[in-house]
């Protein structure tokens, strides 16, 4: 098979390489012509850092001194590594709106009607199809969380697990987000990004995967132990998980989206977390993010009441310490403002006649999580 052209949403076969990355022995770096390198020129050099080190700095400690890091009050003990240069997509591979410039038109277009979709029977089919594959994208990244091994590693391998299936990993270059899931460790609460620190044992790994596939966006994370996690961060993942389950356990029709809430807080606050307010479910169809907004607060205002043939996430961030959340200067990286940890489960949902269907459930070990297996 032919290489493909790293500029931004191109896709096409490629033989021509960047020289300076050929140099550097960076590996993959492949352009189907000088137009496409030349116009990635800007977002590509940064790839170069990777190894573009003095004799007494290491990649990661160039970064840290860089003017986007210098200066930054870390929160926790985890610091941002390289990010390894884009993966593209093959072009054959259905893309959204977004995939060449970032941003995502449809989906600005429809906040404004913000109206809540009933999907016919042909759409709901295509988010079975895809929740299905996203869950078999998040299997392949759960059994990869290994320590010793990069989330950058992570982000490859699920990226070709989601092309083997026609997907589109949704992430890529959504709002320019540079990877193809997120991965958040520790005290990171969402949307982490790939980089090339090797996971550590103790530490505990969200991966949050979302694929695109003829049309349609399929959206899940779990919470993954790092070989032997200790008890206090065990026992805060328990309890994300089971709030997740408690928010699924109401979707029925008639429910207002608000309730959700409340019956998530209920449950963290008696364990004594926190719940954060800064990131939401959503409404998921052929759009990633849409109405309704799904927050997971007690006495939110969310809008809505579940009909059947809607589609949304729940995915309930919990916190060990407070709910409050800081960016990273990456723009995209949130992370506990005390720097204790945080844990998270997600599921894409379809409302049904009696309830709900877990479109994005795992179909071994009775759909129990990842960190309940016997390992
Ligand atoms: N998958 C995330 C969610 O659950 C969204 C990630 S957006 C990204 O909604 F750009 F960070 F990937
Ligand atoms: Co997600
Ligand atoms: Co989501």
């Amino acid at each position: 098979m032919d290489a493909i052209c790293e500029t931004v949403g191109c896709g096409k076969p490629s033989k021509l390489r960047c020289p300076t990355c050929v140099k550097l022995g960076i590996p993959g770096s492949f352009f189907c012509s000088q137009d496409c390198f030349k116009s990635s020129w800007k977002a590509h050099k940064g790839v170069h850092d990777m190894t573009a080190s003095s004799k007494d700095q290491t990649p990661q400690e160039a970064l840290l001194s860089s003017r986007k890091w210098s200066g930054f009050q870390f929160t926790g003990p985890l610091r941002p590594y390289p990010v390894s240069p884009y993966r593209p997509v093959p072009a054959h591979i259905p893309r959204p709106d977004y995939a060449e410039t970032g941003e995502p038109i449809s989906e600005q277009q429809a906040k404004r009607a913000g109206m809540i979709r009933v999907l016919n029977d042909e759409e709901i089919e295509g988010m079975r199809v895809v929740g299905k594959l996203a869950r078999e994208c998040l299997d392949v990244a759960a059994r990869a969380c290994e320590a010793g091994v990069t989330t950058d590693e992570v982000d490859r391998l699920m990226h070709e697990a989601a092309v083997e299936r026609e997907c589109y990993p949704s992430p890529l270059n959504y709002y320019n987000f540079p990877k193809s899931l997120c991965t958040s460790v520790n005290e990171v609460i969402c949307h982490g990004i790939p980089d090339t620190r090797p996971l550590e044992n103790g530490d505990l790994c969200n991966c949050d995967i979302t694929v695109y596939h003829r049309g349609f966006h399929g959206d899940l994370n779990e919470t993954l132990f790092v070989g032997d996690v200790d008890e206090k961060s065990r026992d805060l993942t328990k309890v994300a998980y089971e709030c997740l389950m408690k928010g699924i356990d109401i979707v029925r029709p008639g429910t207002k989206f608000r309730e959700i809430g409340n019956v998530i807080q209920a449950h963290a606050s008696a364990n004594g977390y926190s719940v954060v307010k800064s990131y939401c479910g959503h409404g998921i169809n052929s759009l990633f993010h849409c109405a309704p907004n799904v927050p997971h607060y007690a006495g939110n205002k969310a809008v809505g009441v579940m009909k059947v043939g809607n589609t949304f996430t729940i995915e309930p961030m919990i916190n060990a310490g407070s709910w409050r959340d800081v960016s990273w200067p990456d723009d995209w990286t949130a992370v506990t403002r005390d720097g204790k940890r945080s844990a998270q489960f997600e599921q894409t949902l379809l409302v049904t006649d009696t309830g709900c269907e877990i479109l994005t459930r795992r179909r071994e070990n009775d759909g129990l999580p990842w960190f309940m297996d016997k390992k």
